[in-house]
């Protein structure tokens, strides 16, 4: 976990965008810090992308500071600018040449980027071995890698990715994890990315800030979140779901969650599924099955954010 005692690499303070009517990123403030991977998490159209865009200097915000590495975006423009690294769109990159070669055009943007450098950057992000092939043979995973590396060419202080997981498989999820743990833990750099899958997030952020509908509503680690969700979630194979409730609801104290034809999903406490289980089967019910389902985590999620995705 970063030390809070230090300078934050990043300073938000009442970030406000309204597009027209609607306010996408209505007053947040919160710091990142050096040494930290922060998750921005928030259902569809929470203001995630709003907000990394005028972190990163692509839109202006309407209201509130931005101060990344002790610059003010808006009176240190190209400073401030300069210690961030991230991807929001898709990184253009040139197809036909290697992967090498375009870490070297993208180098030129910036002041002394050595050789050296550019086989670290390759090095962090697993494509060492791959460097001199061109691009447009490259899988997504690769692409998105490559994109990474472009992003860390230059050392920023700060790193800010977009929905970094989208379009990757299980594997390449894990390595960018491992990635972007080593940039934050061992390198120091401050990293943020967002997502709206809470799951995906769960092993690789040291804290987690929720978003919806533009405002922040919590920043938490994932520890303090799985301890706002009450007790887990566990499910009850029965020949009869719909008897197995009657009967839980003359007796027992419980929240039934979820039905379906064969199923039922209780949120209870560990401590108390045995008790649960004798009543159903005194009561005549029959067990087919118990079982944990992932933790109330999700829902902890969900009940935070209202339940969900905003429809205009
Ligand atoms: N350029 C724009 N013009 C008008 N409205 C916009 C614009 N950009 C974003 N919005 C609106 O602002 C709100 C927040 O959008 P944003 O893209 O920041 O959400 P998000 O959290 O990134 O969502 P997603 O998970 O779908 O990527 C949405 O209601 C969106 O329609
Ligand atoms: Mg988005």
């Amino acid at each position: 976990m970063a030390d809070q005692s230090i300078e934050p690499a990043l300073i938000i303070k009442d970030a406000t965008k309204t597009f027209g009517k609607k306010t996408a990123v209505d007053h947040i403030s919160f710091d990142l810090f050096p040494g930290e991977v922060f998750g921005f998490l928030g259902p569809n159209g929470a203001g995630k992308t709003t907000l990394i865009k005028m972190v990163m200097g692509f839109i202006r915000p309407d209201e509130g500071t931005i101060i990344i590495n002790g610059f003010n975006r808006k009176t240190h423009y190209e400073k401030a600018m300069s210690s961030i690294g991230g991807i929001v769109e898709n990184p253009e990159m040139y197809a036909n040449l290697s992967a090498r070669l375009n870490l070297k055009m993208y180098a030129r943007l910036h002041d002394n980027i050595s050789d050296e450098r550019i086989n670290e950057v390759l090095e962090m992000v697993g494509l060492s071995e791959r460097a001199d092939e061109a691009i447009r043979k490259f899988s997504l995973g690769m692409k998105q890698r490559i994109g990474l590396a472009q992003s860390l060419l230059h050392r920023p202080k700060v790193l800010i990715l977009d929905e970094p997981t989208n379009g990757l498989d299980p594997a390449g999820i894990h390595q960018l994890r491992d990635i972007l743990k080593h940039c934050a833990h061992e390198e120091g750099v401050a990293v943020m990315v967002s997502s709206h899958l809470l799951s995906e997030m769960q092993l690789m952020c040291d804290r987690i800030g929720i978003i919806n509908k533009g405002k922040l509503l919590q920043i938490c680690s994932i520890e303090e979140l799985m301890n706002q969700a009450n007790g887990s979630i566990y499910r009850i194979k029965t020949s009869d779901p719909v008897r197995a409730k009657k009967i839980l609801s003359e007796s027992y104290d419980h929240s039934i969650t979820h039905l379906t034809a064969d199923t039922l999903d209780i949120e209870i406490d560990e401590s108390q599924i045995n008790e649960c289980v004798r009543v159903l089967i005194n009561g005549g019910s029959d067990i087919l099955g118990v079982q944990k389902v992932e933790s109330s985590l999700e829902e902890a999620f969900l009940e935070i954010t209202g339940g969900g995705i905003d429809i205009e």
